[in-house]
């Protein structure tokens, strides 16, 4: 039988029983794949790398060694949330890499989207490199492939496996969650322990704030969008959208437009909000957001965020507009 292909008689796991059930098997079997060896993750904070590393601290506990690359780029407190629920509460074993300045140095001066996506992508493969190269004795790595990432072969989710390390560093994989689709890997991870702000987190591109911060990312403008994003997440969450939309986030382009701040001309940038819906992501639909929470999300961004000036909305389904602006 093809290890790849979902057996027809799997009953969807949408329960706790059935989530428990899937949990004492895959134990079972990654602890007989993998012996006494050590495993490799990459652990990027996102549902699925999330799942599998839980699922193998309970499998193979210290063997596991995970090693998550805060490349800079992402949401304001993600990296610390990995820390705090890998390290201190599942006693994970976690190298944590703040590899920041490598990521944003690289980048300066590059607007061209697929470019600033090759750079982000090989450089991680680069970091992650490194730190393998100081590890001994890891025989495996472990990935949160899904289901649709092999039914679906779109390439969406390349940047978040670790394809293309060296030739020399090839090892065996373990991938104990590549039969299940989202909503399984989500019930798992509640199964799991995980805090429900990570296991029912939003889709986040791999080269997260990235693709966010348009055109050449800067620092100033890179940490006025987080901000910015910081209180949209928050304004969501108190309102009751947190659950409800699909997707969320700020863009904040590189153009600045004249404003007025305590009586004196303020240049600032636009905060570009984006909230949409969707199934599959192939198309997409505007949330409503209601007029009084739009004027709440613009008064606080342009009183809270250093360097925005604006707040526009954008309107655009997909097609024609994509999810992401770049
Ligand atoms: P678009 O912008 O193509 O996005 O409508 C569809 C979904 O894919 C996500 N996306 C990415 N995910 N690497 C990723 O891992 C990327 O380069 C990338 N670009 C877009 C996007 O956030 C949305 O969920």
């Amino acid at each position: 039988m093809d290890s790849n292909v979902r057996p027809q008689d799997m009953k969807r796991i949408d329960n706790i029983e059935l989530a428990n059930q899937f949990i004492d098997e895959q134990i079972k079997i990654v602890r007989k794949q993998v012996g006494d060896k050590k495993v490799l993750l990459a652990l990027s904070g996102g549902v699925d790398s999330s799942v599998v590393a839980a699922l193998l601290v309970k499998a193979v506990g210290k063997q596991l060694v995970c090693v998550h690359v805060n490349h800079g780029l992402m949401r304001k407190g993600e990296s610390q949330q990995v820390i705090d629920v890998f390290q201190n509460q599942l006693g994970a074993n976690l190298i944590y890499v703040d590899a920041t300045d490598r990521f944003l140095d690289k980048l300066a001066g590059v607007d061209n989207p697929e470019q600033k996506r090759k750079i982000i992508g090989g450089e991680f493969i680069r970091v992650f490199e490194e730190e393998a190269r100081k590890l001994e004795g890891i025989a495996f790595l472990a990935q949160g492939t899904i289901y649709p990432d092999i039914i679906e072969s779109d390439g969406v989710k390349a940047h978040h496996n670790v394809g293309g390390l060296p030739e020399d560093m090839q090892f065996e994989l373990c991938e104990p969650v590549k039969l299940l689709y989202k909503d399984e890997v989500r019930v798992v991870g509640k199964a799991l322990g995980l805090p429900d702000d990570m296991v029912y987190r939003q889709p986040f591109p791999g080269p997260g704030l990235g693709v966010r911060c348009l055109g050449a990312i800067t620092r100033d403008r890179l940490d006025a969008l987080r901000e910015a994003d910081e209180i949209l997440r928050e304004e969501f969450d108190k309102n009751g959208l947190a659950g409800k939309v699909w997707q969320y986030f700020i863009a904040v382009p590189d153009i600045k437009s004249v404003g007025v701040k305590d009586g004196k001309r303020y240049e600032g940038w636009p905060a570009i909000i984006r909230a949409v819906n969707t199934i599959d992501a192939m198309s997409a639909t505007i949330e409503e957001i209601p007029y009084t929470l739009l004027h709440k999300i613009t008064d606080r961004i342009t009183h809270e965020v250093d360097g925005i000036n604006r707040v526009l909305y954008d309107l655009t389904p997909k097609p024609i507009g994509t999810i992401e602006w770049e």
